[in-house]
């Protein structure tokens, strides 16, 4: 087992190795005095694995309830937030009591959006089972539902109390829901380790797993402990994302969230040869995805991608900051006025 120490305001562990959903009780009575926890999975990921889960929760003294919700983006939302609070008030749970997130990252943002509410917050646990979650979304405390102007536009800062990822979980995804992490995990090696990036782009994620998942999960960390409310240094995270969350509203969610980042990165290296003329790691980026099975080419004309820019939530006033890769493993921020950042995006889209 690999342990990531998380410097936030409030510092928790990343704990990832094989075999972790076994030893949960035990993990998780050694992070929190609770006693009674509700799991909060979906319909995709609790036959697999809420048994053996709350298995071992039982087996170390503590009382569990579940709560499932339906599988996908869709579930995201106010109505499903409110359902699960009026729930865990309906079941007597306590601000002395936790959540536990199982899942991916719908599960985990909504989880945590609502321990983060709930009786004025209450302490929750992270149990991804995607590749997506484990390196990112179950990181960093950012919780959220979507909003009809945009994704996660309603949300809160709310840390977990403990990060625990079984990559045994990981083995049987499907390949687009591997791609999806791979994806998030290429993010962190051209944000800030050309070696990190070269070695996903080579395959490293499927070799192994447990140490390419800690490489992503400790960057993420630094950025968290430096930057916690993404002010600053965190925003290096959202590499691809700017695009990309407008390529997933687009399609209305069909596409999967890893691929529109892909997609964005594509884009974000193009927009970057063009912010800055000493910067070329367009064929890179592009080899990388094509290497990973990760698509480049947005699938909307630019003019139906170009409002969604306006609703981002990134944006501060009238400007936005972009991230662009000036090479690979260093990125500037950007900021521009909406309307030339739109400008820059249209010419990255037709090189
Ligand atoms: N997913 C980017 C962040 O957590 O800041």
């Amino acid at each position: 087992m690999i342990t990531c120490p998380i410097a936030a305001s409030t510092p928790y562990d990343v704990r990832i190795g094989a075999g972790l959903l076994n030893r949960a009780g035990e993990l998780f009575a050694e992070a929190l005095p609770a006693r009674r926890v509700v799991v909060v999975t979906d319909s995709h990921v609790a036959p697999l694995y809420l048994e053996e889960l709350l298995y071992s929760l039982g087996e170390a003294g503590i009382a569990c309830d579940s709560y499932t919700i339906p599988a996908g983006e869709s579930s995201k939302n106010w109505r499903q937030l409110g359902d699960l609070l009026e729930s865990l008030a309906r079941s007597g749970l306590s601000r002395s009591d936790a959540l536990i997130a199982l899942g991916g990252g719908v599960v985990g943002d909504l989880t945590g959006l609502a321990a983060s509410l709930y009786q004025r917050g209450i302490p929750y646990v992270q149990i991804p089972t995607t590749l997506l979650a484990a390196v990112d979304s179950s990181v960093g405390g950012k919780t959220a539902v979507d909003l009809d102007a945009g994704k996660n536009q309603a949300g809160t800062f709310w840390q977990p109390t403990l990060v625990l990822c079984d990559t045994d979980t990981l083995r049987s995804l499907p390949a687009s829901v591997w791609a999806d992490g791979a994806a998030e995990s290429l993010k962190y090696g051209a944000i800030a380790s050309r070696e990190l990036f070269d070695d996903i782009a080579a395959g490293g994620l499927q070799a192994s797993p447990d140490e390419h998942i800690a490489s992503c999960v400790s960057m993420k960390g630094r950025f968290v402990a430096e930057d916690e409310k993404d002010t600053g240094a965190r925003q290096y995270l959202n590499l691809g994302h700017t695009f990309g969350h407008a390529i997933e509203a687009e399609s209305r969610f069909t596409l999967r969230h890893g691929q529109a980042v892909a997609i964005g990165m594509a884009i974000a290296a193009r927009a970057a040869h063009l912010a800055y003329p000493d910067s070329d790691c367009i064929r890179e980026m592009d080899a990388a995805l094509d290497a990973l099975g990760l698509p480049r080419t947005a699938p909307y004309p630019v003019g139906r991608l170009l409002p969604w820019l306006t609703a981002d939530k990134k944006r501060r006033g009238g400007r936005i900051t972009l991230v662009l890769p000036r090479q690979i493993g260093r990125c500037e921020l950007l900021s521009l006025p909406v309307p030339e950042a739109k400008d820059l995006f249209a010419r990255a889209l037709s090189l």
